[in-house]
């Protein structure tokens, strides 16, 4: 089982793999605006398995898979055995000797490592406590469509350091750019957790503004992820200096751009003034989760294509 390709975290890929990625993606998503069908994975079936809640993952996936030619089963921790503490292994052995490849969004990292090992197909990290892989290929995507190559360029994270934080720590290492992040005294990066392989690529800054000035893009994610919602109460109190406005915008270049994952709330950790605003490019960010993940499915089921 060791030569199946899985995506877990972000660092599972190479600079070269995410090169050819993004090519793929770009590729599949310009075909698929000329309506021309493309169905590589012809009788390929995806199952999802969700233990959080979802709108963008699921329907990426869900209709990414379609369009390619295959179909996705969706499975959730209330109507399935796994809610039931069927063992993460032997969910693993049996879901992946019906399926081609598999999807999985919940809780500890470690649920995806055990259910991969034991896996006869890819697995796809859709969201753990630790990592969110696939929304960060999909926001790389969307900065490189808007503004060319990522490499160098300095990304301000805003608020917890959470998922999409260790992720895009992560990218920082593998793609060669600087992360500036600023969180809350009591929130700050776990270099380890977020599994760095050293600390080159990020500062932390006690002042969101200081992260700000000079970014190239902005982003930030709710206070409270999925999972910690026991904390929502002292998080809203920690993080109410945490809210992405126009005066972080203003020091950072002119030319950046503001990402936010979604779900948004809009007067928490960002301003309206700024999602709705000319700088954001969260609807293309949300769109490219289709087009980046079909590329990631073709590429773990396929690898290479040459056109
Ligand atoms: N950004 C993201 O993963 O959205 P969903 O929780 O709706 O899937
Ligand atoms: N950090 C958020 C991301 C949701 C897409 C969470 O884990 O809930």
């Amino acid at each position: 089982m060791t030569s199946i390709k899985h995506y877990l975290q972000f660092k599972d890929f190479t600079r070269e793999e995410y090169d050819y990625v993004f090519a793929r993606a770009k590729w599949i998503k310009d075909k698929f605006k000329r309506y021309e069908p493309y169905h590589p994975l012809f009788d390929r079936t995806l199952v999802m398995i969700f233990e959080k809640a979802s709108t963008r993952t699921r329907l990426s996936f869900e209709a990414g898979m379609h369009q390619l030619g295959g179909s996705a089963i969706y499975l959730n921790t209330r109507d399935s055995q796994l809610g039931r503490g069927e063992p993460v292994e032997d969910a693993g052995q049996v879901i992946s000797r019906m399926s081609d490849i598999v999807m999985i969004r919940t809780f500890e990292q470690d649920i995806v490592e055990r259910f991969a090992a034991n896996s006869r197909v890819p697995v796809i990290n859709g969201l753990t406590n630790e990592y969110h892989p696939c929304q960060i290929l999909a926001d790389i995507f969307t900065f490189i469509e808007h503004r060319g190559s990522i490499q160098g360029k300095t990304v301000a994270w805003i608020g917890d350091s959470n998922n999409m934080c260790n992720t895009w720590l992560q990218a920082a290492e593998v793609l060669d750019f600087n992360v500036h992040v600023s969180t809350p005294p009591g929130y700050e990066v776990e270099p380890e957790r977020a599994g760095l392989y050293g600390t080159d690529h990020f500062e932390q800054f006690a002042d969101p503004m200081d992260a700000c000035r000079g970014a190239d893009l902005v982003t930030t994610d709710v206070w409270t992820s999925m999972g910690f919602e026991a904390e929502n109460e002292e998080r809203m109190k920690a993080f109410a200096d945490w809210c992405v406005d126009a005066d972080m915008m203003a020091v950072a270049h002119k030319d950046a751009v503001f990402m936010h994952c979604l779900p948004a709330h809009r007067g928490e950790e960002v301003t309206a003034e700024v999602i709705d605003g000319p700088q954001s490019v969260v609807w293309d960010e949300a769109e490219n989760r289709l087009h980046a993940q079909k590329a990631l499915m073709e590429y773990l089921m396929l690898g290479r294509i040459e056109n």
